[in-house]
């Protein structure tokens, strides 16, 4: 059943996983795992702000989805010891909705705007002057009765998060002071993931049991937790509820989750590309057609891991399926079977 696995491995949030991902969530930057550099800056920014008794400058953090963006912005407003406001670009429809929540805004206070790339312009327009001069100009009125009015705002901090930063508009993108990226998580930071999710859980695991895990996770937090609890299930019901290496691989392999954690959809695009499209390159809107799915899926929550694993590259015509992703798939790439003598 496609649709399963594609839920199982999607980085994207889930409504039902909400208070799962809610238990899970670091509280503050010492217990938020791996993303070192990232940290490194923040308690930099953090301690400088406070020092001065200033708020925090704007901050975008930006990456794929799952790795930890939303639990940021709370850690930062938790280590600030200020209130965090929480909206998303779709749901500011228009600039009166903008307005209300600005308006109600405190000194210090963070207003995080989750997919600030999908504001629509219109409210973009009175966003980027507010974080700027800590004002709203609004006009009031419509025709020649119309006036502008000036609301003078307390200086607040907007932390955006997005995976798309190529979608915001020159002037909003320069707004932000800070700009951090999210990278995937290596195997180390991964495991201490999992080792940390089972053990706020309760779930009895060894060493190599949340390496497996961490290992078919591609990189990302949210997938090793939701991976965590399907083991879980498996542990329990078919072994005596420890998760040791041989449980987590037998479950895994259940899952359909193969040993670097793609799953059917990867190889349908990578299989794709190379079957019907002679290894590419190949458009992504004509990959999404041919394996009924969203581009913006496939661009944002199928693609950066391939592209980070090296089976795919995007160049001016189109996507590429690398060698590598030939070999993983068990095919011979196009130039090393050129080189082969004919078989005749
Ligand atoms: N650095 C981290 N250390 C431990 N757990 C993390 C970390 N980053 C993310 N998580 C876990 O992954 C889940 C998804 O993170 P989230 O912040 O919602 O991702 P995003 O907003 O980037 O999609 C969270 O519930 C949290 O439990
Ligand atoms: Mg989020």
């Amino acid at each position: 059943m496609p649709s399963e696995k594609r839920e199982t491995l999607s980085p994207a949030p889930r409504a039902d996983e909400a208070p799962f991902e809610e238990t899970l969530r670091p509280r503050r930057l010492d217990e938020y795992i791996g993303q070192e550099r990232v940290k490194a800056n923040l308690r930099i920014l953090v301690e400088a702000a406070r020092q001065r008794g200033e708020p925090l400058d704007h901050i975008l953090l930006y990456g794929p989805p799952g790795l930890g963006k939303t639990t940021l912005a709370h850690i930062i407003a938790n280590e600030m010891g200020v209130n965090i406001k929480i909206t998303a670009g779709p749901a500011v429809e228009r600039q009166g909705d903008l307005a209300a929540i600005l308006t109600n805004l405190r000194r210090g206070d963070i207003l995080f705007i989750d997919e600030v790339h999908r504001l629509p312009r219109a409210v973009e327009e009175i966003l980027y002057p507010a974080m700027e001069d800590f004002a709203l100009d609004l006009i009031i009125g419509k025709g020649p009765g119309a006036r502008n009015i000036r609301l003078e705002l307390p200086r607040f901090t907007v932390i955006g998060a997005t995976t798309r930063p190529a979608l915001l508009t020159a002037p909003l993108r320069d707004r932000f002071g800070v700009i951090y990226r999210l990278d995937f998580y290596d195997l180390p930071a991964m495991t201490e993931i999992v080792r940390r999710a089972a053990r706020i859980l309760g779930v009895p695991i060894e060493e190599g049991g949340a390496e497996e895990i961490a290992r078919r996770a591609r990189g990302t937090p949210r997938i090793a937790n939701r991976l965590l609890r399907r083991v879980r299930d498996y542990a329990q019901v078919r072994a005596d509820g420890t998760i040791t290496r041989r449980v987590a691989r037998q479950a895994l392999e259940l899952l359909d989750i193969d040993e670097l954690g793609l799953d059917e959809v990867d190889r349908r695009v990578l299989l794709t590309i190379i079957e019907k499209f002679g290894g590419g390159p190949v458009g992504l809107e004509t990959i999404a057609a041919a394996i009924s799915e969203e581009a913006d899926t496939i661009m944002d929550v199928y693609e950066p891991y391939l592209l980070q694993l090296g089976f795919l590259e995007r160049t001016p015509r189109g996507r590429v399926a690398t060698p590598l992703a030939y070999h993983h798939l068990g095919l011979t790439p196009p130039s090393q079977e050129a080189q082969q003598p004919p078989l005749l």
